[in-house]
């Protein structure tokens, strides 16, 4: 099983290119099906979620052209099924973009019930409870969700949890409906903002999108675009961690800032100094870091894909931190894996409470999703000696060329294959 290897310690430095955010690519890639034209999607990352809901669309029988590693055209003309099976829901949640994006292209979609995952239960009742209002009868049976309208008409839609994936979804089942729909209590994330600029630039009337409050005037049709995907928050936000964590200085280029600000705003909290240019943050790390107080809260609040990384960074503070979860209720599972590497970190509840350390020691942990596989790699390069994360499948769903990436920041990391492979590496870099 690949794992990587990494012999810590050493302060990165350099330049990192950030790439096109996987959140916003997988509801750009549904709505990409939702006309009969071609649909051109740039910037898109070359990771293992993206690839896989581009193989679940080709699947539904859409006409998939791929430029290059980071561009795709689809064209949703030669779509024969309205069927997501559990094979392809198994291998990506965010399938169930299809739902909504089926649902307002044809009327009528089944897919497969997302199940739970290792960070909480995430249920879908909300975006049932939108194409519902939006004059679709649902039945869930088998574990499938089947979604159909004889027409969908605007309505108006009160959420009772701020879910982006909620507001994503019946955003794009709502674009074609007849009549005008407004959906409250939205999810801001940058990328629905994203996913409701595209759209728009299919022909879609959709105002407000990034405030609470979104208002879609339904059109008839949809036509072809060609579409830049944000760049990657969470991506920018864990090299700007690993800057801190080493001890180092990174600038973090092709950002957008504005997205970055609940980030860069606790850095600096912590005794990091960060600098904002047009496209692209240098984050340099402070003599050393303060203990802080996190909060993880939809946007524009502390995002909670960065709450593992950044409590890596903090169980090396000078003095206690908590950082408490309010959006997932079992997102604290890679504690004990920090714990291992010699973190003090205490979970009651939904919050963890750490005690600053000062150093961590290299040791052989497992990545039990993606942001904790990245916090752990995170706790990897800032330890003395060496640290093996295995399970790095996870990582993958979501970085593209992380060990290139840290790598050209001076990191000593490397994907092994094997305990031979291990050795090896072990041995070369001493
Ligand atoms: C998205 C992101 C994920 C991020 C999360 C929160 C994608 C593909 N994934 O996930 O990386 O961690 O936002 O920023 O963009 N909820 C309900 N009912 C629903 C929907 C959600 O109760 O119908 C609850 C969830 O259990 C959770 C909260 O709402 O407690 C927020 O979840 P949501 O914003 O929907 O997360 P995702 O869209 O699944």
């Amino acid at each position: 099983m690949d794992r990587y290897v990494i012999k810590g310690g050493k302060p990165l430095s350099g330049e990192v290119e950030v790439g096109g955010a996987k959140n916003a690519a997988l509801g750009l890639l549904a709505a990409a099906i939702m006309t009969d034209e071609d649909v051109t999607i740039e910037n898109l990352p070359d990771v293992s979620d993206i690839n896989q809901l581009i193989d679940a669309i080709e699947n539904i029988g859409a006409t998939v052209t791929r430029t290059d590693r980071h561009t795709v055209t689809i064209n949703g003309s030669t779509i024969k099924s309205h069927v997501v099976d559990y094979e392809q829901m198994r291998k990506i949640r965010a399938s169930y973009y299809l739902l909504g994006a089926l649902l307002g292209k044809m009327s009528k979609a089944e897919v497969a019930l997302p199940g739970g995952c290792a960070i909480g239960s995430r249920p879908i009742d909300q975006h049932l409870k939108g194409f519902r209002a939006l004059g679709a009868d649902i039945i869930t049976d088998h574990g499938m969700v089947n979604a159909q309208a004889e027409r969908l008409t605007g309505s108006h839609i009160f959420f009772d949890v701020v879910s982006v994936g909620a507001t994503i979804n019946v955003m794009l089942a709502a674009v074609k409906a007849e009549g005008r729909t407004v959906i409250e209590n939205c999810a801001k994330e940058p990328h629905i903002v994203d996913v409701a600029n595209m759209l728009n630039s299919m022909g879609a009337n959709i105002r407000g999108a990034g405030t609470d409050k979104i208002r879609i005037q339904g059109v008839p049709s949809l036509h072809g675009t060609v579409y830049s995907t944000i760049p990657d928050q969470i991506e920018a936000g864990t090299f700007m961690c690993a800057a801190a964590a080493t001890g180092g200085e990174i600038l973090v280029k092709n950002v957008i800032p504005r997205h970055l600000e609940s980030i860069s705003s606790k850095l600096i909290e912590m005794g990091c100094t960060v600098i904002e240019y047009d496209d692209a943050v240098r984050v340099k790390a402070g003599d050393f870091i303060r203990g802080a107080k996190i909060k993880t809260l939809p946007y524009p609040g502390f995002p909670t894909d960065m709450q593992p990384q950044m409590t890596a960074v903090l169980s090396l503070a000078h003095g206690n931190s908590s950082v408490t979860e309010s959006i997932f209720e079992n997102r604290f599972k890679y504690v004990d894996e920090l714990n291992r590497m010699g973190a003090i970190i205490k979970v009651e509840s939904n919050a963890a409470f750490i005690t600053g350390v000062g150093g961590l020691q290299g040791a052989e942990v497992s990545a039990p999703d993606l942001r904790a596989g990245a916090a752990l790699v995170i706790a990897g390069l800032a330890a003395n000696g060496f640290t093996t994360v295995n399970d790095i499948v996870y990582i993958k769903r979501g970085y593209e060329r992380f060990v290139e990436k840290l790598k050209g920041v001076g990191a000593i990391i490397d994907t092994a294959s094997s305990e031979e492979e291990e050795q090896k590496f072990k041995l070369k870099v001493g």
